[in-house]
């Protein structure tokens, strides 16, 4: 039996399926890479490890590609490689994963959350230049590229290079989505990627940092590992002892081992085809979902890495609201989810910064109204279309008359 998990699910029972929100596209070559590192008896950062860098870096068509052990490690030593500090804002949006903010907290910084657009639901350029112009203590940056859908980065650039401010991509989402045919996570000054399991590219947990800039990569390889001078895993090629090294910070151990590099290498070999059953699910729900105008489709741009499809509804046009319609969808099988509760409602962010959930408009209204559909490589046709038929009978059932 094929227990490929990439292939569509099949079956005449395909009806009563429940379809999962989520599932890695898996299979027997990822097996293989595993196997083929376990037996070669290496089991931490090494080679495989070295060739992930590589390919991953020709890819995205970045100088330096550095492989972590998750996307909020790579976060992490992406800022401090910047340069933030103790006392430092640095402005994000509240519709992310809380590891686009708990890292400007590892330094002893602040998040500044600016609201997000209402129509791709990232940050906004404009609230932005208003939060750089009032506030000359922020040093930097992160973009969130939410759903994999870009931000605006022409105008968020040019906004940061005019108040001398770093940014770093928070590009977890995005690969290999695109901005006006440039990859997203490179065009920024650093960008990181995250391999968790629900992403577009996945390692089980992992992440990698994309740069242009010798310094920042030379600073973020020695925080990766212990602040340790140079790469002691290069036994293929170097002639030095492994032992003898200098310890010239006190680093992180951030490094992501060889098991988890060979699955990234067979992920990126097929990932335009990954990315290819991606797009066709996206044209797929918005030629279905189209004519429901109590429903908010994304914008397809052509560049999304459609890592999430996000519809949100109209509470005004309904009789139920999101959470009901979620609970109708997981009524007939359909694995759904919310992205995101935004971080300015959470108890932690919310109480340290004093924030009230209307201060942030755009995104609280978002968060009160979206329902992530599933999208992913094995999602069989037929699943897309029982969810869209299922999506439009909730709705139409809950019209208000
Ligand atoms: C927007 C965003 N940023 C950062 C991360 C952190 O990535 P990781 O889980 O690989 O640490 C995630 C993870 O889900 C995310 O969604």
């Amino acid at each position: 039996m094929n227990r490929s998990t990439e292939r569509p699910e099949r079956g005449s029972s395909e009806a009563n399926h429940s379809i999962p929100f989520a599932r890695a596209a898996i299979d027997e070559r990822e097996e293989a890479a595993v196997l083929r590192v376990l037996r070669s008896g290496w089991l931490t950062t090494a080679s495989e490890c070295k060739a992930f860098e590589r390919e991953f870096s020709a890819a995205v068509g970045a100088r330096h590609a550095i492989a972590v052990n998750s996307g909020t490690a790579g976060l992490h030593l992406a800022l401090e490689a910047v340069g933030v500090s103790r006392g430092d804002r640095v402005v994000t949006t509240p519709y992310t994963f809380t590891a686009s903010a708990e890292v400007i907290r590892y330094l002893d910084a602040d998040p500044l959350f600016v609201d997000v657009r209402e129509d791709d639901l990232n940050l906004d350029p404009d609230e932005l230049a208003g939060a750089l112009h009032d506030n000359p203590d922020v040093t930097a940056v992160i973009p969130v590229h939410i759903g994999g859908h870009s931000c605006r980065m022409d105008e968020i650039m040019q906004h940061c290079a005019g108040a001398g401010v770093r940014v770093v991509e928070d590009a977890a989402h995005a690969f290999p989505g695109t901005f006006a045919g440039q990859p997203l996570g490179t065009i920024g000054e650093v960008g990181v990627y995250s391999f968790y399991a629900t992403k577009t590219l996945t390692t089980g947990e992992g992440g990698m940092i994309v740069t242009d800039d010798d310094a920042l990569a030379r600073r973020m390889t020695v925080m990766r590992l212990h602040g340790i001078d140079r790469e002691v895993w290069d036994r293929y090629t170097s002639s030095r002892p492994n032992w003898e090294y200098q310890v010239v910070e006190a680093g992180y151990k951030y490094n992501m081992p060889d098991i988890l590099a060979a699955i990234g290498r067979v992920q990126l070999e097929k990932s335009t085809r990954l990315t290819h059953r991606r797009r066709e699910i996206a044209h797929t729900y918005l030629s279905g979902l189209l004519e429901r105008d109590y429903l908010r489709l994304p914008i397809d741009s052509g560049e999304s890495s459609w890592h999430l499809f996000i519809i949100r509804i109209d509470p005004d046009r309904l009789t139920i609201d999101r959470n009901e319609f979620i609970r109708r969808l997981a009524e007939r099988g359909i694995g759904t989810s919310v992205h995101y509760i935004p971080l300015h409602v959470m108890p932690y962010y919310r109480d340290r910064y004093g924030l009230r959930a209307e201060d942030f408009p755009v995104s609280l209204r978002a968060y009160q109204t979206a329902i992530s559909l599933p999208i992913y490589p094995g999602l069989h046709e037929e699943s897309v279309r029982r969810v869209i038929r299922e999506v439009i009978r909730i709705g139409d059932d809950a019209l208000r008359r």
